[in-house]
């Protein structure tokens, strides 16, 4: 299930008109199933706008909605054909002939079920199903229960529903005790699936669809067993805290975030097996699970990721299935992205570009690494995007990269070129302040600037040039990507004002450039953003 979080009801009302729209420019004899309740109205009232400024023609559609109340009238304002007449069908140009809703008027309701079951074989079957969802996880009429319906059917409704829909009738005695209704296997037909929240009243059926087991007493759960659904939800709808992690090399870190806010931050050693790792961030996962409402999981990882699946060189994954085995052993929604693009993210989310559309971070250490953020969100490909230490700044005998290429960035700017650069320059003069700071055959970040900051010319024509390339590899990404910021993270910006100052001089435009105030924290805020 693909899960999307919008930040209020009119940009899931949105979110999900395009779809709908998307599906009927596709195919424009559609069917589509849908729904009522207060949830859908917006999507409604935007589908209506579209087809009135000519976005979307729904003149072929055909249209199925998943319930009725039963006996009603179809004059009564409270019965779902009164709800989608003023709602939608009159404000867009659906054929009355085509459109369809169990009958509530119908006097044998057992042949009205049969009928409709037919009506929607014989239509070829639902493209598009819409559907909202009760307090209790109902979807249609179809109520928590031992064993659920497949077909359309008459149905009694819960207590709980009745109390919930009675706010549309006078009183809870004139709520109508029973409802036809679309069954549970009508709704997985469908070929496609985007299901609606909206308010903190459904937090914890929206909280049971993600993370619950599929279980007949939340209907809803039953979607997990459908192979295209998409839920749109508000904030309102989704809140609970999510869970970041973040695994290095050395440690993985964890952050909760609730509320826009950290309120949990630890790390623990990177273990040397895929077993170990696995089995020791589960375990974390779990007692963290127990103290905090973790509603979702993001992980950050290094390497390459595939369907979730990650294969890297500094960790021992290979093909490793690690969205999936976390998600199960924990129980819990779990996304995994790579760490840069997750670093990037915790960026714009939480750092100093936080007021930003788009940035590039860029991080520099053992090479050099980041992520695009483009309309605050990872811009992505189905290759690997964002390897930003890979482009070339020098043509003619660049330096051998082991991605197969000669004079890419990360060969002149990681902090590991910047010390090999250093090391050669000393060993060229051995009266510099910056040879007097080798130990061990080998010079420390630290010891490197050092010299800088001691005035040692060796170690400063060795900075000077280590800047002219960042400023070169940094105006190239402001070319391509053209971001509001660039962020830099590592070891080296530790320099601050040193490093920015130069730097600034050499930038071509009036670039704002940042170093991040997150660093090594970056990742995993970002990972549970994702
Ligand atoms: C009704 C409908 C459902 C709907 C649910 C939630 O009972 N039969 O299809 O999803 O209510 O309604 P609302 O969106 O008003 O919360």
């Amino acid at each position: 299930m693909k899960v999307i979080v919008c930040e209020n009801y009119d940009e899931m009302s949105k979110r999900a008109a395009k779809i709908i729209a998307a599906q009927v420019t596709i195919k424009s004899d559609s069917v589509l199933g849908f729904a009522t309740g207060s949830t859908p109205i917006g999507l409604y009232s935007e589908l209506g706008r579209m087809y009135s400024e000519e976005e979307v023609d729904f003149s072929e559609v055909t249209t199925f909605n998943l319930d009725e109340y039963y006996p009603i009238k179809k004059s009564n304002e409270q019965s779902y054909d009164y709800f989608m007449r003023k709602n939608l069908f009159s404000k867009i140009n659906v054929k009355d002939e085509n459109i369809h809703l169990p009958n509530g008027e119908a006097e044998d309701p057992q042949k009205e079920c049969e009928f409709y079951e037919k009506m929607i074989e014989k239509s070829g079957g639902i493209d598009l199903q819409v559907l909202g969802i009760g307090r209790n996880g109902h979807i249609g009429f179809n109520e928590p229960n031992s064993v659920l319906v497949p077909s359309t059917h008459l149905t009694k409704l819960t207590e709980n529903t009745i109390k919930a829909n009675s706010r549309f009738f006078d009183s809870f005695d004139d709520v109508p005790k029973q409802a036809l209704t679309m069954g549970i296997s009508t709704i997985l037909n469908a070929k496609k699936i985007i299901i609606l929240a909206s308010g903190a009243n459904k937090r914890k059926a929206v909280a049971e669809l993600i993370n619950g087991e599929i279980n007949p007493k939340n209907p809803a759960t039953m979607l997990k067993t459908h192979h295209d659904v998409t839920l749109f939800c508000d904030k309102e709808a989704f809140a609970g805290a999510k869970l970041g992690i973040d695994i290095g090399g050395t440690a993985i870190k964890f952050a909760v975030i609730n509320n826009n806010e950290v309120v949990y931050k630890d790390s623990i050693k990177t273990e040397d097996t895929e077993e170990k790792i696995i089995s020791s961030i589960t375990e974390k996962v779990i007692s963290l699970k127990k103290d905090y409402e973790i509603t979702t999981v993001g992980i950050g990882t290094p390497g390459r990721i595939k369907e979730g699946k990650v294969t890297a060189t500094n960790i021992p994954f290979k093909n490793t299935a690690l969205q999936d085995i976390i998600s199960e052993k924990t129980g819990l929604y779990v996304v995994v992205d790579n760490d840069a693009n997750c670093a990037a993210l915790g960026e714009i989310e939480f750092g100093s570009t936080k007021d930003c559309e788009n940035i590039v971070l860029v991080t520099i250490g053992t090479g050099v690494g980041g992520g695009i953020i483009m309309n605050r969100q990872i811009a992505r490909s189905n290759n690997n995007m964002g390897e930003i230490g890979h482009f070339v700044i020098q043509a003619k005998n660049g330096r051998i990269c082991p991605c197969g290429q000669k004079g890419c960035w990360e060969q002149y700017c990681s902090m590991t070129a910047l010390l090999k650069d250093a090391l050669k320059a000393a060993k060229k003069d051995k009266e510099s302040i910056l040879y007097n700071n080798i130990e061990d055959g080998s010079l420390t970040g630290e010891a490197f600037f050092d010299a800088v900051q001691k005035g040692c010319p060796v170690a400063q024509k060795v900075f000077d040039d280590y800047i002219r390339y960042l400023a070169m590899g940094i105006n190239s990404l402001v070319n391509i990507f053209g971001p509001d910021a660039i962020v830099l993270a590592g070891g080296v910006t530790k320099q601050g004002e040193k490093l920015l100052e130069p730097l600034k001089k050499l930038i071509v435009g009036d670039l704002r450039l940042e170093i991040s105030t997150l660093q090594n924290d970056a990742g995993a805020l970002g990972a549970a953003m994702l």
